[in-house]
């Protein structure tokens, strides 16, 4: 691995100044833009949909990584596609088919990734490992920025880690949640490879240099 791919999460942004923090984003070293859409069901919030993700990827000149938080998303997989998806996430948890799901999000022109919630153990992505581009571990319960991180998580990365190395695979390991100057270089340390950050980039006195101090983490 070179170096550590750094997705802030729009979620934190000032949605009353959207193209100023896109901006800043499409200016620092960051790499992706992290992209929530929660359903209020699958997750106990609802962020933002459609017209909103239009008007980002209208003004981002770096790819948007789509976290899904939905019941059943391949009811929105080709939408999502349409309006600038690069990387669609979906939850393990939330899809019955993931091959399928998998699939859909592939042919529609996107790399494809899962997420596991914390109580999701990783051995159950033994067998599709090598149809996933990423796999997302959440560090928190998924629904809200600026949550407590799971220490638990670190585990789940080495474990991960492993899996992959021994499938001789070159699948990211993503983490999403709490995520800051001291939970990074320790999820880096494990065997991350992309780190979302909201509140610890967009709650920053200086979200440029924050990413740019993010993107010294190495193992
Ligand atoms: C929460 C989202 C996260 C959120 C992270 O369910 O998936 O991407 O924005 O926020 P922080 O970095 O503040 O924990
Ligand atoms: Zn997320």
């Amino acid at each position: 691995m070179n170096t550590t791919i750094i997705a802030p999460s729009v979620l934190a942004a000032d949605f009353a100044n959207l193209q100023r923090d896109i901006e800043m984003v499409n200016n620092s070293q960051a790499d992706w833009f992290h992209i929530d859409v929660m359903d209020g069901l699958f997750v106990p919030n609802i962020s933002y949909g459609m017209p909103v993700i239009e008007a980002i990827k209208k003004h981002a000149t770096k790819p948007l990584d789509v976290h899904l938080m939905i019941e059943k998303p391949e009811r929105y997989i080709e939408t999502f596609a349409k309006i600038g998806a690069d990387i669609i996430t979906v939850h393990h948890e939330a899809t019955v088919h993931l091959h399928r799901t998998l699939k859909q999000i592939k042919d529609a022109g996107c790399k494809a990734g899962v997420v596991l919630n914390l109580s999701t153990p990783v051995s159950v992505l033994e067998d599709i490992l090598p149809d996933c581009y990423m796999v997302l571990l959440m560090s928190i319960n998924p629904g809200f920025g600026g949550q407590k991180f799971e220490e638990m998580t670190y585990a789940k990365v080495k474990k991960l880690r492993k899996m992959i190395d021994e499938q001789g695979l070159d699948t990211l390991i993503e983490i999403d949640g709490g995520v800051n100057h001291v939970t990074g270089p320790k999820l880096i340390e494990a065997g991350a490879d992309v780190l979302v950050a909201g509140s610890y980039v967009f709650n920053a006195e200086n979200p440029t240099e924050t990413i740019a101090h993010m993107k010294t983490f190495k193992r």
